[in-house]
């Protein structure tokens, strides 16, 4: 592959400050002005459905239209005709010639979104185009030609796949990781979420938005954020506006890498906060005495 072209564009689509987004950023790069077939993988919300569109609107096919076929959403009965088309007459409700989603991403994008729920027959049907780069419409005899980048998205692992299939479509991996392992992205992205209707977010509920830890990944913090602007009267973001963002707090303690001490000072905050500085009773719940919580409490510099 000659050297990628610098496509400013793409770094104004994702905007990020994280090294793995980077790297993965310049093999977007590396792809946008071929014809390469790109698999993308990543839980749900990382963005997948954002980066098949940042592939397809920064690269050569951008004038041409992209398709997305959820592959998860339609059912397998009638798959064959929502990609290949059929001709008037095929079944009782063709009464009219119909295109298919192929013939409609000519020049341009396919974008089978969750590609790792096809049925291993369409799995076959699928490779076969692909392979011949033509297909007919069902009950049709004209080949039509198959011209149009593939890019497939999945979420879960890709054993249900052919590899036949696998190896066309995955010529480079894209493998975009969870907001809580970027979490140096988030207040970007949060900023990014309110500028339009908001001026901003405070301190204490920034705070919360870097430490929570996003299972449903962007489209969280997105849900998060617009709940918030709607919540909250002022022109600022706080704490209230947020949801009670309740995960396993060791689990996300373990994922920021805390030490057992930054845990322990956290924790006798907390305790200290919600007994409203009853030494007594939060040494009762710590299971300390309350001579060496006063002590914990100096050595951790809590107010
Ligand atoms: N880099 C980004 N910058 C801004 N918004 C983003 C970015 N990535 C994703 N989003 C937004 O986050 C939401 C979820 O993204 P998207 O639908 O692409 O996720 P997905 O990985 O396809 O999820 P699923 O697996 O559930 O289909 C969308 O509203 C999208 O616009
Ligand atoms: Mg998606």
């Amino acid at each position: 592959m000659p050297a990628a072209k610098k496509h400013p564009e793409l770094k104004d689509f994702v905007r990020t400050k994280n090294d793995s987004m980077r790297a993965l950023l310049q093999t977007v790069e590396k792809v946008l002005d071929h014809d390469v077939n790109v698999f993308i993988l990543g839980e749900s919300g990382v963005g997948k459905d954002y980066f098949a569109e940042a592939i397809h609107s920064c690269g050569k096919r951008r004038e041409k239209p992209l398709v997305r076929i959820d592959c998860a959403a339609i059912p397998a009965d009638l798959f064959e005709a929502e990609i290949f088309g059929f001709e008037k007459g095929t079944f009782t409700d063709a009464v009219a010639r119909k295109a298919g989603k192929l013939e409609m991403a000519h020049g341009g994008t396919v974008y089978f979104d969750a590609v790792t729920s096809l049925t291993a027959n369409l799995q076959a049907k699928l490779l076969r185009a692909i392979q011949d780069k033509s297909f007919t419409r069902l009950g049709g005899h004209e080949a039509i030609s198959f011209d149009a980048r593939i890019v497939s998205s999945s979420s879960t692992a890709v054993e249900s796949l052919r590899n036949d299939l696998l190896y066309r479509i995955n010529v480079v991996t894209l493998t975009i990781p969870p907001l809580r392992e970027r979490r140096e992205d988030i207040p970007q992205l949060a900023r990014m979420f309110v500028a339009r209707r908001k001026h901003g977010i405070d301190d204490a509920a920034m705070q919360m938005l870097m430490e929570h830890r996003w299972p449903g990944n962007i489209r969280e913090l997105r849900n998060a954020i617009d709940r918030a602007v709607l919540l909250e009267e002022t022109d600022v973001i706080t704490p209230n506006a947020l949801p009670s963002f309740t995960s396993d707090p060791v689990e996300s303690a373990a994922e920021q890498q805390w030490t057992l001490e930054q845990l322990e000072a956290r924790y006798i905050r907390e305790v200290l906060r919600q007994t409203r500085n009853n030494y007594s009773r939060a040494a009762e719940i710590l299971g300390i005495n309350r001579k060496t919580l006063l002590e914990k409490r100096r050595k951790y510099g809590i107010e």
